[in-house]
């Protein structure tokens, strides 16, 4: 993590760096957030992940009217290597003097961010185990809230029971991971739920939906019921992060011959080839 971190204009140290109890994110966690990859020295899709987070504050009715470029100069100092960073950057409805839901008036919204490495994340290599669970969160989960606790429940259940990533079913459809997006490989065509209120539109998603265009992979957004999931033969969930991860293993039954399949491998070349042209 860089030393510094930005709180509300200044840039300080990760240890001074302070809000208060009556913070609305921290007594409701009434804000948002976004990830942004930063690959040698460079935000990935900087652009998208503002576009998005605009649709979140507009989603919580928070207006803070900042252009990329502001943004760019606010994370630039907190950059500290050429290796594969992160910015995480939160906005909550900032202080109020009495813990009330409504609004406060005026709103001075709390703007952090810091930077953090990227761990490779083993699984891209080896495909990981999942789980599928009931989509137990609510009806927006198109805005990038900082209110994570069903996700955070989610994923510990997944990893109670040794997987790393809940497939999420609403009404017997896909609609995502805890905290990422999936595809899955279906009669040799790569399909990912649409993009509507039931899914955060992943970053990464649109990248591989660009690139699976522009290789003629077969691919398209369309919905993927539960059962569909036994007859895939490739299954991945995809984040900023952890980029494109292969299932393997889902609800304790191998996924295709239970390793990762050559769409990912083909996929995943091209999203590493993308990102070097980037850098
Ligand atoms: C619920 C959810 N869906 C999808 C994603 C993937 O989004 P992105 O590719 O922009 O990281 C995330 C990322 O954390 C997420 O939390």
């Amino acid at each position: 993590m860089s030393e510094q971190v930005y709180l509300n204009g200044r840039y300080l140290p990760l240890a001074e760096a302070n809000v208060s109890v009556l913070d609305r994110g921290f007594l409701f966690g009434d804000g948002v957030y976004e990830v942004i990859p930063v690959y040698s020295g460079r935000l990935f899709r900087l652009e998208d992940h503002i576009v998005r987070l605009n649709v979140s504050l507009a989603g919580i009715r928070l207006l803070l009217d900042k252009t990329v470029a502001e943004w760019q100069a606010i994370f630039m100092p907190l950059l500290a290597s050429d290796k594969d960073q992160y910015i995480y950057l939160q906005i909550s409805r900032g202080y109020a003097a009495k813990r009330d839901h409504g609004f406060p008036d005026p709103v001075e919204p709390t703007v952090f961010a810091m930077c953090s490495d990227i761990k490779p994340f083993a699984g891209r290599i080896t495909g990981i185990k999942a789980l599928t669970l009931n989509d137990t969160r609510w009806a927006r989960c198109d805005i990038k809230a900082t209110a994570l606790l069903a996700p955070v429940l989610l994923r510990q259940e997944a990893l109670d029971q040794d997987c790393a990533e809940a497939i999420l079913l609403r009404n017997g459809y896909v609609t995502e991971g805890a905290a990422s997006n999936v595809f899955a490989v279906i009669d040799g065509e790569l399909i990912t739920p649409p993009r509507n209120a039931d899914i955060l539109a992943g970053i990464t998603r649109d990248v591989i939906l660009e690139l699976a265009q522009a290789h003629a992979i077969a691919c398209r957004e369309g919905i993927i019921a539960e059962e569909a999931l036994a007859d895939a033969s490739e299954i991945w969930v995809t984040s900023s992060t952890r980029e494109i991860v292969p299932v393997i293993e889902i609800d304790g039954k191998a996924v295709g011959d239970g390793k990762p399949g050559p769409v990912f491998q083909r996929m995943d070349a091209l999203f590493q080839a993308y990102k070097q042209s980037l850098a």
